[in-house]
């Protein structure tokens, strides 16, 4: 490490005293304190009047506007009902990449409906499309395509195939929230789209989720759905009041979002630009500060009209863990998105096509800590202690 970051890290006594820096650290400052605390003067801390301002918010921020947006408790919610909204259910089959969270394939799972695991292009990290297509059957209802990081699907031709096979797409962008897809929103273009704000997200909610619909119809239907199926008019609840009658008409989860994660959303959103420039700038000193080191192989992107949620280096399979390890000797926590689904217990029968490049993927592939506003000192730390790594030995 260098010597002027050592000495930043020495007490008063001289000792070297060293906090680890974390892959994430969400940006939290006093707007959001004062956003939770209005909310709890007020003392309508369920779902209410900040729930359909921070839908309307994200609504102008996506620029959706023939769309609606409709907030849930986690990102989680957000999938599983976005895919009943598809109609999926036992006895279909759901393609997803095996590079995916576990949100994803335990949301297909709540359906009834089984997975269907397809490998990763080696160069985006996001679907095959190509080993998505050879999947579709008469079985196949949706698939799920997911924005890995800074890089973004090939969503036209991801559009295309769903209309040849008439499939719906659940587009999981809870990477790629504030990113543009040829000048187009992410969120304003998908069948449907999902957003997560949970706590390590670009911004966060706390815990919180967000779904992108075309109709009214789903909307309502999303409205009954996460209120454990009440028929509680949105109008009335987000005006902080409830009606004390109403039917049940269907299946619902208790999955609606409350007025304090809202506020503390609309607070974050607020400062969207300066988050999405401040982690576009991190991205871009990282790719540019590792292309001289030959086994790194760094996200193909020039950041542009991205706002980066995590960032990645793949690096040999058999020095990953001898990297870690240095890094977090010298101060530096790094991650690890992910360990492939196939691979875990639960999901290793489900049905798959050809894994080969998700398997190395899933070896290689470190994630480096990015945050909002990082300051310059952890920047140059990180990259100081990937450097000063023994690539040769
Ligand atoms: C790609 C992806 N999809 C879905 C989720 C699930 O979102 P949540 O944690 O809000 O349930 C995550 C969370 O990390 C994610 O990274």
């Amino acid at each position: 490490m260098n010597s002027d970051i050592i000495e930043n890290y020495k007490n008063k006594k001289g000792v070297i005293f060293m906090e680890t820096i974390p892959v994430f650290r969400p940006l939290i400052t006093e707007d959001e304190i004062l956003a939770c605390k209005k909310v709890l003067d007020i003392g309508w801390l369920g779902m209410g009047k900040n729930v359909g301002a921070f839908e309307d918010d994200l609504r102008n921020f996506v620029r959706c506007h023939d769309r609606y947006v409709v907030v849930v408790s986690t990102g989680h919610a957000a999938l599983h009902l976005g895919l009943l909204l598809a109609g999926v259910g036992p006895g279909d089959e759901v393609i997803t990449p095996s590079f995916n969270n576990i949100a994803d394939f335990q949301a297909i799972l709540a359906t009834g409906a089984s997975i269907v695991f397809c490998d990763i292009d080696d160069k985006s990290l996001c679907v095959d499309l190509d080993k998505a297509e050879s999947l579709i059957n008469n079985k196949t209802k949706a698939m799920i395509v997911m924005d890995y990081d800074c890089i973004l699907c090939d969503h036209d031709r991801i559009n295309q195939l769903a209309q040849k096979y008439g499939i719906r797409i659940i587009h999981d962008a809870a990477h790629s929230f504030g990113s543009k897809y040829k000048g187009k929103m992410i969120g304003s273009f998908s069948d449907l789209c999902m957003f997560s704000f949970d706590p390590v997200k670009t911004i966060t909610c706390i815990d919180g989720g967000a779904l992108i619909v075309r109709s009214k119809k789903e909307v309502d239907l999303l409205h009954e759905m996460r209120l454990v199926g009440m028929g509680q008019p949105a109008t009335v609840m987000y005006q902080n009041q409830r009606a004390w009658t109403y039917d049940v008409n269907h299946l619902g989860f208790r999955y609606h979002m409350a007025n304090l994660h809202a506020a503390i959303g609309s607070s974050q959103l607020s400062k969207i630009q300066m988050i999405s420039e401040s982690r576009r700038k991190v991205c871009q000193i990282y790719n540019e500060q590792f292309t001289s080191i030959s086994e790194i192989r760094t996200p193909l992107t020039d950041f542009r009209d991205i706002t980066p949620f995590l960032y990645y280096i793949r690096v040999p399979e058999n020095k990953r863990d001898a990297l870690r390890k240095h890094m977090l000797e010298h101060g530096v926590d790094t991650g690890i998105h992910w360990q492939p689904g196939h691979w875990f217990t639960l999901f290793k029968d489900c049905k798959k096509g050809n894994l080969t490049v998700t398997d190395k993927v899933g070896k290689e592939i470190l994630s480096l800590p990015l945050h909002s506003n990082m300051s310059d000192e952890n920047i140059q730390q990180v990259v100081a202690c990937v450097k000063s790594f023994r690539w040769r030995s």
